[in-house]
């Protein structure tokens, strides 16, 4: 099986914060679970170049659009695999609006909507209500008033423009978006965006304007000079152009985006909730335009804000990615704590010493702490070799069971990572009972040999299913346990939790893998 996971494209006015960070770590816990299950995963994450935001922000700057979006792009692409790798991504590709190969794919997207539906695209003049902050343009009925000036609904200022423009026919693709969300009622993930949704098309469609004349920072409309593509056709694109479009309309883009014209393919777009409708109602209306397969699934995520402020420049409380490192104490504890603290779907505030009790508790004392014991044990008392299970009773039995058998399924196919992650750790709380009532160390001091290996090579066996559910989320210090209990890298994937501990191998002298985390230390 194969599929396509996507961060949004992000815009390069501004460096990455704790909300790029969050889509893009929410989107690699998914992408590193489908290749744990044996997936074939193409995972992509860019920036988005163009378009007046950008424009506007080099302006300011006294820089040419282009070396902001150098610049810029840079911090971002340090985040994840294809640079430095600060947050520990497993993305496949970056793809930047601004590279050649973006550009010619998405004019060949633009014509491919012209010869498949002729009428989708038509010239006109445009008048209306435009936010520069937010890409959108917004209908009179929209604006909110305060001070005594328009807003746009989401508190952004708004210019009255008018200039000559391409149009999307936007208005004779009510029915089908209608039909394509009551045929996939999954379509927008959860189902209270979805409702959102399809209440916003139930309301009636306006048709789009899609190109601009009074700025010239953007992908140029083929054969219509003066005339730049509205950024977020040119963006949304993104999603295709990785994938080869329009070369590779061959086995691999049907792999990864879909067979079927004008039905949901595969791939999963998470977005933060601001920028649902541009992925669920204008991207599936130019993939039906084009008669292109569509994406499988929206996934949308709430808001963050810090120590219950919104977060500003103004106020000075933006977090970037190394912020939160800092402050959590690592980027496994980051990627952890920020997905386990709140239900994934939800807003949240980030409390940082709320969100290190979680990692010191989940973590540090939980499930650190029992590897930790479990391995300084095997090392002291057992010639450092993992030990043969011999005299094997009902509680150990019941305990692997438990572990080989443990499923995190069901709560990620409903991007339940908070549920997951709470499974793994009921996991660990049960191993450390078992530890307490078993105590190894007291079938040491009475020399029971036999049933002290025994309790360590079944707590062992535990440490190993509990790694590998961790992989996806905190990879590093996952696989770093694995390593100490000499797993060798074949075997740690979902399929070989069924393929017990090898013992009588050697270990090395273990390492805490999950440190506490002082609160007054950050
Ligand atoms: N460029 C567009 C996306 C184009 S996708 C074809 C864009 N970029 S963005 O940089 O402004 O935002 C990217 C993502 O960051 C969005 O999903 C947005 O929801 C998310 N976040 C921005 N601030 C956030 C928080 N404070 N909290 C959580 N996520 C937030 O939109």
């Amino acid at each position: 099986m194969a599929s396509t996971i996507t961060t949004p494209i992000y815009y390069v006015n501004d460096s990455p914060h704790i909300g790029h960070a969050y889509t893009t770590i929410a989107a690699d816990f998914m992408a590193r679970y489908q290749r744990l299950q044996g997936q074939n995963v193409f995972f992509l994450t860019g920036t988005d170049e163009h378009g007046q935001k950008v424009d506007k922000a080099a302006q300011l700057k006294g820089v040419s659009p282009q070396a902001l979006c150098d610049d810029v792009s840079q911090r971002f692409r340090a985040l994840v695999h294809t640079g430095e790798n600060i947050l520990n991504i497993s993305n496949d590709d970056f793809i930047r609006t601004t590279e050649a190969r973006h550009k010619k794919s998405v004019q060949a997207f633009w014509q491919r909507i012209q010869q498949q539906s002729p009428d989708a695209i038509y010239k006109d003049n445009y008048g209306g209500w435009y936010s520069v902050r937010d890409e959108a343009y917004y209908q009179e009925s929209e604006l909110i008033e305060k001070e005594g000036k328009k807003l746009a609904p989401t508190g952004a200022e708004v210019e009255w423009v008018e200039e000559e423009s391409y149009f999307f026919r936007l208005s004779a693709y009510q029915d089908r978006l209608l039909e394509l969300y009551a045929n996939h009622p999954d379509f927008v993930f959860p189902q209270s965006r979805m409702n959102e949704v399809k209440s916003f098309v139930q309301g009636g469609l306006k048709d789009l304007s899609i190109s601009r004349t009074t700025f010239n920072w953007g992908v140029p409309v083929p054969d219509a000079p003066g005339h730049v593509m509205y950024v977020w056709i040119d963006a949304l694109a993104n999603y295709i152009t990785a994938l080869g479009y329009p070369e590779d309309t061959t086995q691999r883009f049907h792999d990864f985006w879909g067979e079927t014209p004008a039905l949901p393919g595969h791939a999963v777009h998470f977005v933060g909730k601001d920028i649902v409708r541009f992925h669920a109602v204008y991207w599936p209306a130019f993939l039906m335009a084009a008669n292109l397969p569509l994406p499988k699934q929206i996934v949308a995520h709430g808001w963050w804000t810090i120590e219950g402020e919104k977060m500003s420049k103004s106020l000075g409380n933006v977090l970037s990615p190394a912020d939160i490192i800092a402050r959590t104490g690592g980027i496994d504890q980051m990627r952890y704590g920020m997905l386990r603290a709140m239900p994934f779907g939800n807003d949240g505030d980030f409390v940082q010493d709320r969100m290190i009790e979680i990692i010191n508790a989940d973590l540090a004392n939980n499930i650190g702490n029992l590897a930790q014991r479990t391995l300084s044990m095997i090392f002291k008392n057992c010639a450092e070799t993992i030990p043969a299970p011999s005299d094997v009773q009902p509680q150990d039995t019941a305990l692997m069971q438990h572990v080989q058998q443990l499923s995190i399924a069901p709560e990620m196919a409903v991007y339940d990572y908070q549920g997951a992650l709470e499974k793994i750790v009921q996991a660990a709380n049960k191993a450390n009972e078992y530890i307490d009532q078993n105590a190894p160390w007291t079938l040491r001091k009475e020399g029971n040999q036999a049933r002290m290996e025994t309790v360590l090579y079944t707590l062992a066996e535990v440490a190993r299913c509990i790694a590998i559910h961790l992989l996806p989320f905190c990879p590093r210090a996952a696989d770093a346990l694995l390593q100490q209990l000499a797993v060798p890298e074949t075997a740690r994937n979902l399929t070989a939790l069924s393929q017990p501990l090898a013992h009588g191998i050697k270990i090395n002298a273990p390492q805490g893998v999950f440190p506490r985390v002082e609160k007054q230390s950050v």
